[in-house]
């Protein structure tokens, strides 16, 4: 039987080799190469055998997806571990070799290896999904009889052309999540680790590999995203040899993972996505997403959350009334955010204390819960399970379930701790009060938010090292509770975008993308969030007029139009707003309502345009599609010129208008086909050679609504 198997879907080819009898290794991911026979997979495989040069192994070095030293690959290994300082380079030997060629497109190539020597087995599941996308995952077992086998990594990887020579991540921090960074991708190895405990603000999120310059739309790109919401490693490496590898994994703490004889580890599924432009590469993730059963299909709610509007100053008349403008402005979801509990007045208390402070709430929240639902709103709740303040009832209660190690505790940071949720109690305990809270009130959301990174987090009372166990635990703890109350949907909420993820996102309905509302802000961080997630997983919130972040000042349809873009919501005492502000907003909210199906189903784009930024989404049969002209500041080049419109059927017509509930948005001048209203073109003329556009204000948005003739 032939080990060489080539899986085909939606532009992508993937062949994979195994002969003979070896880890399967990627002989070409990219490109699709069109149907081939057994004996051109053969010739593949023949021609990129690479010669061998002075002083390197005397075979070629074969890199499998699990990078192998035994192999003479000379760079980051794929497995680390070993058996007192024995067992520690395995070379696996394939027993099973298990393709299936599904017939929507792609596949899935299920191996099975063995290390005798080392008593080591070995799982992988390397799958080309229908979009394109490629996901790998490992299962390493402990085959030793009596010794555990002490695991310090497991990396995947999967190899990109040399011709990538260009490397882009993402850096940010709180409230300025998202930055793009790129450089050369030279021989060594850009190592992105998180040791935070979370996924974190500066994540990677995206570690692409592509042709000098690539952008949105053209220049090949290979990404890869590890789905882990603990610490985790994401890197590239070249190495002298020409190899130059993708890759992630865990990142595992000394000590961390010990298996037990006969017990396995599974990594992170690491997501590869290959495209040409970063727009292409994107849309396998958004269509993956999409494709599982548990994606959130229906409407999209615009929210209103409490937090902006009145922070931990909880009051049943201010919050009503609130309630009440929300849904005189069109919300269909009201979150009430953190301070509803016992001691929590402040950020210095309460976290723990999963009761309704009595003396804030003496009827329950009931009142409220009422109220927003006899408005038609749903109801959602903030919680911070995973979290302890050390002024807390179950702090006090229960010292000894706070992550720590070193007979000292971790710094506080937002003056908190961090639960140990191994301790089945404590586990049990969080798991019932939240349990209670959706069995007793009509909530049909959690805001779930995790405030803090995970420093010196052992367990007691040795003090062994626990964000693995606590990263799987927390998943234990969302589907438990997703399976006893599976109508309600969560928010993947952390410091705003301090856990966004594809693992956290297999069990959350969309992620909190930042707490910077500021619209300047959240297009760039929307711009770069969207990479990985679709619109209808990123939550945007319509912010007040001066930013609490940045203390920039915006008109409503800067920041209404910006979040227009993603999951809208409203953070923002509209109790407070003029009637006329209040007018232009519910226009701007039914406005998301009549476009949220298209813009929560279609494709993303992006113009490679610095000025002004253009992005767009477009149905999926190309019949309709909104884009964005944005003027991030101001520009010596004024007007603009011609701006591209992306992504449409070149072959079909399209009626091109402007869109704003109010006015026209600001600007120094308007070209004269805007002031005739709209126009109709060619789809290729859009694309390629674009229409002029305002002169706009810096800090300014124009929407151009595209329709199908
Ligand atoms: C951080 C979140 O990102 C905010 O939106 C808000 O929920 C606060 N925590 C509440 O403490």
């Amino acid at each position: 039987m032939t080990r060489l198997v080539h899986l085909r879907a939606d532009g992508v080819s993937l062949v994979l080799d195994g002969e003979p009898d070896l880890l399967p290794a990627v002989l070409h991911w990219g490109a699709d190469l069109g149907s081939t026979t057994d004996d051109d997979l053969r010739a593949l495989r023949s021609v990129l055998v690479p010669p061998v040069v002075p002083n390197t192994m005397d075979e070629p070095v074969r890199l499998c997806v699990l990078a192998q030293h035994a192999d003479g690959w000379a760079g980051l290994p794929g497995l680390r571990g070993h058996r007192g300082g024995r067992d520690w380079s395995p070379r696996f030997t394939a027993t099973s070799w298990e393709p299936v060629v599904a017939s929507e497109g792609g596949g899935t190539l299920t191996v099975r290896a063995v290390d005798p020597v080392a008593r080591l087995d070995l799982g992988l599941t390397i799958r080309l999904e229908p979009s394109g996308l490629v996901r790998l995952q490992a299962v390493l077992r402990n085959d030793d009889p009596a010794e555990p086998y002490q695991l310090d990594g497991l990396v995947l990887t999967v190899p990109v052309p040399v011709t990538s020579a260009e490397l882009l991540d993402l850096t940010g921090r709180w409230s300025h999540e998202r930055v793009p960074q790129r450089q050369p991708f030279t021989v060594g190895a850009r190592v992105r680790d998180s040791r935070r405990g979370r996924t974190g603000h500066d994540a990677s999120l995206l570690l692409a590999a592509g042709a000098p310059g690539f952008g949105f739309r053209s220049g090949e790109a290979w990404a890869v995203h590890t789905a882990w919401s603990g610490n985790h490693r994401t890197y590239a490496e070249r190495l002298p040899s020409g190899h130059a590898v993708l890759g992630g994994g865990e990142l595992l703490l000394p000590g961390e993972v010990s298996l037990a004889p006969g017990k396995s580890y599974t990594t992170p599924w690491l997501v590869a996505a290959y495209g040409d432009g970063l727009d292409e590469a994107s849309a396998r993730i958004h269509t993956w997403l999409r494709s599982r059963p548990g994606h959130p299909r229906s409407p999209r709610p615009v929210v209103l959350n409490t937090w902006e509007a009145v922070y931990f100053d909880h009051d049943l008349a201010t919050l009503t009334r609130l309630a009440d403008v929300a849904a005189d402005v069109g919300v269909e979801r009201f979150v009430l955010d953190d301070g509803w509990f016992r001691g929590r007045r402040h950020d210095r208390a309460g976290l723990g204390d999963w009761y309704v402070d009595e003396a804030v709430w003496p009827d329950g929240l009931e009142p409220l819960v009422s109220h927003v639902r006899g408005l038609g709103m749903e109801f959602g709740l903030w919680v911070e399970p995973e979290m302890v303040n050390l002024d807390s009832d179950l702090a006090r209660g229960h010292p000894d379930w706070v992550l720590a190690t070193g007979g000292r505790l971790p710094p506080e940071s937002r003056h908190q701790q961090v639960l140990d949720l191994a301790v089945p109690e404590a586990f049990e305990y969080v798991l019932g009060r939240l349990d209670a809270l959706l069995g007793e009130y009509d909530i049909a959301f959690l805001k779930w938010d995790h405030n803090r990174d995970l420093v010196d987090a052992g367990h007691g009372p040795d003090g062994r090292p626990g964000v693995h166990d606590q990263t799987v635990a927390v998943y234990r703890l969302l589907d438990e509770l997703r399976r006893r109350h599976p109508g309600v949907e969560v928010e993947s909420c952390s410091s705003g975008g301090g856990r966004a993820d594809l693992e956290i996102l297999s069990r959350t309905d969309r992620v909190w993308a930042s707490d910077c509302n500021d619209a300047l802000e959240r297009q760039r961080i929307q711009r770069w969030t969207g990479m990985l997630l679709p619109p209808e997983l990123v939550g945007a919130h319509i912010g007040p007029p001066v930013s609490h972040t940045t203390g920039r000042t915006h008109r409503l349809a800067f920041r209404a139009g910006t979040a227009l873009a993603g999951h809208l919501g409203i953070e923002w005492d509209i109790s407070r707003a003029e009637s006329g502000e209040r007018a232009e907003l519910a226009a701007w909210v039914s406005l998301y309502r009549r476009l949220r199906p298209l813009l929560h189903s279609g494709t993303v784009v992006h113009a490679d345009h610095a000025h002004p930024w253009v992005h767009g989404v477009i149905a999926g049969d190309r019949t309709h599609a909104v884009y964005w002209v944005v003027a991030l500041e101001s520009t010596v080049v004024a007007p603009p010129g011609r701006v591209r419109l992306p992504g449409l059927d070149p072959g079909r017509r399209y009626r091109v208008r402007p869109l704003s509930p109010g006015d026209h948005p600001p600007a120094f001048g308007t070209p004269p086909w805007m002031a005739g209203g709209e126009v109709v073109l060619p789809g290729i003329v859009l694309g390629r050679v674009g229409v002029e556009v305002p002169a706009l204000w810096p800090e300014s948005l124009l929407l151009l609504e595209v329709v199908a003739q």
